[in-house]
């Protein structure tokens, strides 16, 4: 990494923390590596992104059902699936600098690349799913694991949310949920954690349509980054040249991260594989009957998987910015202004409320009232205008609204945008639509 994106990555990891959008987990006992939690402000950003995915993957759709899977699923998901066996990497250890490597990804297996020292440790296997049990005895008889994915539940319930759906092929199923890997490098901030939030999609179709569907699903995710204001800059797609066995294609959608490209969510195509593993392993026949070509087929999957977390990341990278704002004063030294260029739709708040005077309290508190129940919506009264607008575009705050004494006579208010700093007076009873369209388009 450059110095210059480190610095960057320093600055965004340091607003995360100073405005509670994201803390080290368990910090007073020396954090927990790999864990993150989300603070006032990351949590409501973190819901707009879900929201947001769910309604463009589920609700805006009428071949798309939801879900929400248990964490916790029989151990025997997970050899069906090959992450018992096959989810682990080969490591070994550098008894002279420590560091940790995966043995597939050493130029020259028996010299460490961090210090080149041959004293190395035997490979050993990892694997990165998380263990538990359930019940009162902890013995082998009672493991389960913590699910590694949220797509194989959705598997294991194809033909229940069928049934109840009754939904025909070609149709998908959505979740939005918790996934945990024992990964062995945790790194990047949120980017590689070891406790993160999947948004996948898995849409079941027949063998011959199933390439189509793989492009389709591949333009509306890429049209879903357009939405959220990435450019041709920050992302592309790679294909994969290396495809598992049972897949026909693969790509990674990347974000170019201050850390460099990274990957951002995975389409892929899965074949029958999912179905044909769980079927062997839980005798449940998992055909669908095709009563209009009169056939049994096993479905298809085509995959779309993104990480909430990793989404969030790209979106605060995408969005920092720095700018010498206009109330720098001659001789004074530049005044640099630190601001999130959030989309409206997913800021942690979308209108700040600020009444110019303590005298205007009451007022400006019915109006925050009434605003809130449409946008996620702040009342702040402390300090100047200038600073409170400050505080607002450091969070990415798309609108600060001031009620001051005219407001009183005119009933309207003053509506500042953060990124051109541009001030409109709004009449109070044009506020909620002025807004709406605004921020909902
Ligand atoms: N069901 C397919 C699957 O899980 P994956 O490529 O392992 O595929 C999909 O994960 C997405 O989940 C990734 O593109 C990324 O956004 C997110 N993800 C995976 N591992 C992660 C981790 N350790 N920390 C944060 N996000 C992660």
């Amino acid at each position: 990494m450059s110095e210059k994106n480190l610095e960057l990555m320093d600055k965004i990891v340091s607003l995360c923390k100073r405005r509670g959008f994201i803390f080290q987990s368990s910090e007073i006992y020396g954090g927990i590596n790999g864990f993150w939690d989300y603070g006032p402000y990351g949590v409501q950003m973190k819901k707009a992104i879900e929201k947001l995915w769910w309604n463009y993957m589920v609700e805006s759709r009428t071949n798309v059902e939801g879900l929400d899977s248990t964490i916790i699923c029989h151990p025997k998901v997970w050899k069906a699936s090959g992450h018992l066996d096959q989810f682990g990497d080969l490591m070994c250890d550098c008894r002279g600098c420590k560091a940790r490597h995966r043995v597939d990804q050493m130029e020259d297996p028996s010299v460490c690349p961090n210090c080149g020292s041959k004293d190395l440790t035997e490979p050993r296997e990892f694997n990165l799913m998380m263990k538990t049990f359930v019940g009162p005895v902890f013995d082998e008889d009672h493991t389960a694991y913590l699910r590694a994915e949220t797509c194989q539940p959705i598997f294991v319930d194809f033909n229940l949310v069928r049934v109840a759906t009754r939904q025909k092929l070609p149709f998908g199923i959505a979740q939005i949920g918790k996934a945990f890997r024992n990964e062995i490098n945790p790194r990047n901030f949120t980017f590689r954690s070891r406790e993160f939030t999947q948004m996948e999609m898995e849409f079941f179709c027949t063998d011959e349509d199933a390439m189509q569907w793989y492009e389709y699903w591949r333009d509306q995710r890429l049209k879903f980054y357009e939405m959220l204001g990435f450019s041709n800059d920050v992302i592309r797609t790679y294909d994969h040249e290396k495809l598992a066995h049972y897949a026909k294609a693969a790509m990674d959608i990347e974000f170019k991260f201050p850390f460099g490209w990274g990957e951002l969510e995975g389409i892929h195509h899965r074949g029958t594989w999912d179905m044909s593993q769980h079927q062997e392993f839980s005798g449940e026949d998992m055909h669908y009957v095709d009563h209009d070509n009169k056939r049994k087929v096993l479905p298809v999957v085509i995959e779309t998987s993104v990480g909430a977390d990793r989404s969030m990341l790209a979106l605060l990278c995408n969005a920092y910015d720095e700018d010498t704002a206009e109330t720098k004063k001659e001789g004074q030294e530049e005044d640099v202004r630190i601001v999130m260029r959030l989309p409206a739709i997913i800021a942690p708040v979308q209108a700040a409320i600020l009444p110019l005077s303590k005298k205007l309290n009451e007022n400006a508190e019915k109006l925050f009232g009434d605003m809130a129940r449409y946008f996620r919506c702040e009342y702040d009264v402390t300090g100047s205008i200038g600073k409170r607008y400050r505080r607002q575009d450091e969070i990415g705050t798309p609108f600060c609204v001031t009620f001051d004494f005219e407001s009183l006579e005119d009933n309207c208010v003053t509506v500042r945008e953060r990124d051109s700093m541009s001030q409109e007076r709004v009449g109070i009873d044009q506020l909620r639509m002025y807004l709406d369209k605004k921020i909902n388009g």
